[in-house]
């Protein structure tokens, strides 16, 4: 078997890269691990900068985005029982639209489906081989039968636990990295959102968050500690821990259900460098983790995908290495702007269990210095909406 570029993982960096190769007349396959089913189960944030709402468009995947997501124009931010609005169309002239990563990875796959592109699903065992040649080769095992496919790239579009990143001798490979002391626990509802728009709340009980799906289906965040379990929170405590974390005029808005998904996830940044590794290239989850406080995890996946799939198509067309030589110092630049926000954002909004006196007063200056200089949210907006790429 032989193919161009083989392409590990179905999640939304591997999709993308797939359709765009696929639409320059690039063959491709993906091996995925888990079955379809799987990997659509898998609920995660759902706010889109204009460059990924963009690229998903270019794949040909936009249709149902355009009809269902959301365009919002700002957030708001809550401390000490007040909202402060953010309006990212004054500020920057760009907008966010809100669109499930769920329903990005369907849409995805459906079109790779209609192209008849080939996707492994349940794709065991995959190891890369031979990628400082010309020609590495990719093996995985189906339903005990081992299988073997030689190309001329390899995508490590793999998340966090995948085996691309692995495959980088321990010496080749420098990784950063924070974990913060707390976690989000996550309720899905088929109830109408409290707002139009975000609502990022700051609160002694710890940081909340009012998102959503649609206009009848809301998601809900609360910090948590680390040690809590799902099952300890029951859908009544859940509420009841959200709306004393809520102003009194958003409080009595919220339409409470019961959960249709509920999880707890850690918070964490994470960047590994470089991103490539002879004809092995990592994007997206792969080769860094945002915390969810900025909703940059997909956006960063897009922003990979667009310089990784342009220096494979420019690699094919002209001949030209320039953009696979420059992609990991590229991608980089990019990424450490969304950890450096992201990580803002987050120490920004969240109670820290061990913080001093001082750094709770450093905390209030920073977000009461936010509510009143245009200059300050310009640079929260900027970053919200997505740095150029
Ligand atoms: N072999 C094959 N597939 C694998 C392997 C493996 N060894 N390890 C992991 N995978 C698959 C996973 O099952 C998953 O479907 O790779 C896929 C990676 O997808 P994501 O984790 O969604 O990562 P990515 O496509 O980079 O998307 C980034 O997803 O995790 C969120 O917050 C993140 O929004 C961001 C986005
Ligand atoms: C979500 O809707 O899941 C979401 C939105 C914004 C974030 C994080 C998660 O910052």
């Amino acid at each position: 078997m032989r193919t161009q570029v083989v392409i590990i993982g179905s999640g939304p960096s591997g999709l993308l890269l797939g359709q765009l190769l696929h639409n320059a007349g690039i063959d491709t396959i993906i091996l995925e691990q888990k079955s379809k089913d799987y990997v659509l189960g898998r609920i995660r944030a759902g706010v889109l900068e204009q460059g990924a709402v963009a690229l998903i468009e270019e794949a040909g995947a936009g249709v149902r985005m355009r009809h269902e997501g959301l365009v919002h124009d700002g957030i708001e931010i809550e401390f000490g029982g007040e909202r402060h609005r953010i309006d990212f169309k004054a500020l920057t002239g760009k907008t966010v639209t809100v669109y499930g990563q769920t329903e990005v990875t369907h849409d995805l796959m459906d079109v790779r489906e209609a192209c008849g592109a080939p996707t492994v699903y349940e794709a065991l065992d995959v190891s890369i081989h031979d990628v400082e040649s010309n020609h590495p080769k990719v093996r995985w095992t189906k339903s005990g039968q081992p299988y073997e496919i030689e190309c001329d790239f390899v995508a490590g579009c793999d998340g966090f636990h995948g085996v691309s990143r692995q495959t980088f001798p321990a010496d080749k490979l420098h990784t950063f990295e924070r974990v913060y002391p707390f976690g989000w626990l996550g309720v899905l509802v088929d109830k109408p959102p409290v707002s139009d728009e975000l609502i990022y709340v700051n609160h002694e009980r710890g940081f909340a968050l009012c998102s959503m799906r649609s206009t009848t289906r809301s998601r809900y965040y609360l910090q948590c500690r680390l040690d809590e379990h799902v099952e300890e929170w029951s859908d009544d405590r859940f509420w009841e821990e959200l709306l004393l974390r809520l102003d009194s005029q958003v409080a009595a808005r919220l339409q409470t259900g019961p959960s249709i998904e509920k999880s707890i996830a850690p918070l964490r940044s994470f960047v590994a460098e470089p991103m490539r590794r002879g004809r092995l290239f990592l994007a997206g989850d792969a080769a860094h983790i945002v915390p969810p406080t900025g909703a940059k995890g997909l956006n960063l996946a897009a922003s990979d995908i667009a310089y990784l799939s342009r220096a494979l198509i420019g690699f094919y067309k002209s001949s030209s290495t320039a953009g696979l030589d420059s992609y990991s110092q590229t991608a980089l630049a990019r990424i450490w702007k969304a950890e450096r926000f992201s990580w803002w954002m987050t120490q920004a909004l969240h109670t820290f269990p061990e913080s001093s006196g001082f750094d709770r007063k450093i905390q209030k200056a920073e977000l009461e210095y936010l509510f009143n200089s245009r200059a300050a949210q310009t640079a929260l907006a900027e970053n919200y909406v997505g740095l150029p790429y």
